[in-house]
């Protein structure tokens, strides 16, 4: 039974190649690194890859993880510039016995030394959405990060029940230099482990990180919990514990597959977007929210919700 789920209406064209992928055999590795490359690549996406929004200083950094849940092997980058796929670095290193996690020059020496494609990846339009951040800045001097979509995370299980999760991001818009969220580390933005599951997680990365979500997701499924309540349980605890102890919780939302191709879904925002594909159905845009009691439902996108969500991302920048 194959499998993928990711975070964001953003993963749908990948997750349409990877499902084909699954479908003619190939696997759980190949499939979800093609998917989140194809996410990394297309210029409207603000968040990953080429025409992400960058840092206080103008810069794009990049981070991004993958897991091997066969081996749990994991390789990840972190505030990686101008390569043009973070995601088939953090998988190559993810190869190797040390050195799995690299940040900043050294990661990009890793990129260059093993081939990676170089490519200047922040965006004219990404130049002139800083430009006019930092305008605004300078008129209310009031910094809020950009808390709108961010990471893509994907978890896809193969015909072999091989189970992979991987992410890239390019973080917070207008972060410090050097800021590095949750999407690179294993347990926080994505865990995976062949016998279980996977889950990953996206949004403010400093709140998910203090509750090592992705691997929570998966402890709780291990332990006999169904994927959907363990997602629900590990995104409410954390937000509740969040809110006692600091008094606010940032965003937080999840996916989580099974290896059985079983998956589930958690939020504490409203209108968290998700697609998923398995053996037995079609990629599907879905569209989530938290109930009062907890539970977290959803339902498919509609075609207005999906007209106006390439309207948005699409539009001219001024
Ligand atoms: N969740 C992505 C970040 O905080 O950078």
């Amino acid at each position: 039974m194959h499998g993928i789920i990711a975070t964001w209406r953003m993963a749908l064209e990948g997750i349409e190649k990877a499902d084909a992928m699954l479908k003619e055999g190939k696997n759980a590795s190949d499939a979800i690194e093609a998917a989140i490359r194809e996410v990394e690549d297309y210029p409207y996406y603000k968040s990953v890859g080429y025409g992400g929004l960058p840092n206080q200083d103008g810069v794009l950094q990049m981070d991004a993880g993958y897991m091997d849940g066969d081996s749990l092997s994991v390789g990840a980058v972190c505030a990686i510039e101008d390569f043009a796929n973070p995601v088939s670095i953090a998988r190559k290193l993810s190869q190797g016995t040390v050195n799995n996690i690299l940040a900043g020059q050294g990661a990009a020496q890793f990129g260059t030394e093993y081939g990676f494609e170089q490519k200047k990846m922040l965006t004219d339009r990404a130049k002139r959405i800083y430009e006019r951040k930092k305008a605004e800045l300078a008129q209310n001097d009031q910094l809020r990060p950009y808390d709108g979509h961010d990471t893509v995370g994907m978890v896809c299980v193969d015909d072999e029940s091989h189970v992979v999760a991987a992410t890239s991001t390019s973080g917070l818009f207008m972060k410090r230099n050097g800021r590095i969220g949750d999407s690179p580390f294993v347990g926080s933005g994505f865990y995976a482990d062949s016998q279980v599951g996977g889950a990953t997680a996206t949004g403010l990365g400093e709140d998910i990180m203090k509750g090592c979500i992705s691997y929570e997701i998966v402890r709780r499924m291990k332990e006999g919990m169904p994927v959907q309540q363990a997602c629900e349980t590990a995104v409410n605890q954390l937000d509740e514990t969040l809110k006692e102890r600091r008094g606010q919780a940032g965003d937080i939302s999840v996916v989580a597959m099974d290896c059985n191709g079983n998956w589930g879904c958690a939020t504490n925002i409203e209108g968290f977007s998700f697609v998923a594909a398995t053996q037995h159905s079609a990629p599907v845009v879905y569209l989530a929210h938290r109930l009062d009691d907890g539970h977290t439902v959803f339902e498919k996108a509609d075609q207005q919700w999906l007209d106006a969500y390439m309207h948005n991302h699409s539009a001219a920048v001024e």
